[in-house]
């Protein structure tokens, strides 16, 4: 593999006499993909709503995007911060909100924020935190700590049982994504790393493919997590042992949602005061 373009691309652009050119799946016209490929994509919402239901106070949307999430809690009335890396995603996010309606977007690394208040509900949806690898994960649950309220929820989603094992075996197929126009082919490709710890994910607009082009590959790479690693890892930081529940969805992918809270002491959630 060399840098995040799989081999199967490679071989593909090669055989057409094409260069690959490297493009984040969340930024530029990389996030303009993302949302045509799942920003009508319901999973998630329904859990996330009953959740914010019982939470009192701000809910904060981390790795928001392009606002799947955060646009139907803004809906049903609550007061959302959405944090994520991408303003690219974010103007996504602010062209779906209902008109009079604000939400705090704020660009900043999910590893790494400050947003100086607490909140009843954190939430990261779309099995983003596979986004993350260990030490970001444990930055990623130092700054939900220093951000929950007393009580608070803090819950997100990964793959689960077949959805998750298909992650690791390499794929390379053509997959028609909604577009202006109808559909349009693209082929993706994932490819894992030699370690086995993280796969790379590329997808490439067939059309594009022409002898001496330059082509846009969209690439993101995603960690290979289950939900008892996670678990583990939230216990170890001093949350509570997560419940862990199934997500419903129409196109059969499982995905679990794992809900905890801050089960240390107060004084150990309540040092930095998120300013
Ligand atoms: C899979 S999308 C999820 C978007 C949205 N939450 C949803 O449910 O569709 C992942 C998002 O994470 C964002 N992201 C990636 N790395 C990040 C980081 N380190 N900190 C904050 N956001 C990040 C990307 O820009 C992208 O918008």
């Amino acid at each position: 593999m060399s840098g995040l373009i799989t081999e199967a691309i490679s071989a593909r652009l090669e055989v057409a006499g094409a260069v690959p050119r490297q493009q984040d799946l969340y930024s530029g016209e990389g996030a303009d993909f993302y949302e045509r490929l799942v920003g009508s994509d319901r999973a998630e919402v329904r859990e996330m709503l009953t959740l914010a239901r019982k939470a009192d106070g701000p809910i904060l949307d981390i790795a928001a995007g392009g606002g799947r999430l955060t646009v139907p809690l803004v809906r049903s009335g609550r007061e959302v911060t959405a944090i994520d890396l991408s303003d690219d995603m974010f103007s996504h996010l602010r062209r779906s909100l209902p008109e009079d309606s604000t939400v705090e977007c704020v660009v900043a690394d999910m590893r790494d924020f400050s947003l100086g208040r607490r909140y009843g509900l954190v939430l990261i949806g779309a099995t983003s935190i596979t986004l993350l690898d260990s030490d970001g994960r444990s930055r990623l649950y130092a700054a939900v700590r220093r951000h929950l309220a007393a009580g608070g929820v803090f819950a997100f989603t990964v793959a689960g049982g077949a959805s998750a094992q298909s992650l690791a075996i390499p794929r390379d197929q053509e997959i028609g994504v909604p577009g202006p126009e109808g559909e349009e082919p693209y082929l993706f490709a994932q490819q894992m790393e030699e370690d086995g710890s993280a796969r790379v994910v590329n997808w490439v607009r067939v059309a594009d493919i022409t002898a001496g082009a330059e082509v846009t590959v969209l690439t993101s790479r995603l960690h290979v997590l289950d939900h008892q690693i996670l678990a583990r890892e939230l216990v170890d930081t001093g949350f509570a042992v997560p419940a862990v529940s199934p997500v419903r969805t129409d196109s059969g992918v499982e995905i679990l949602l794992l809900t905890t809270s801050w089960a240390g002491s107060p004084a150990a959630g309540d040092d930095d005061a998120s300013e």
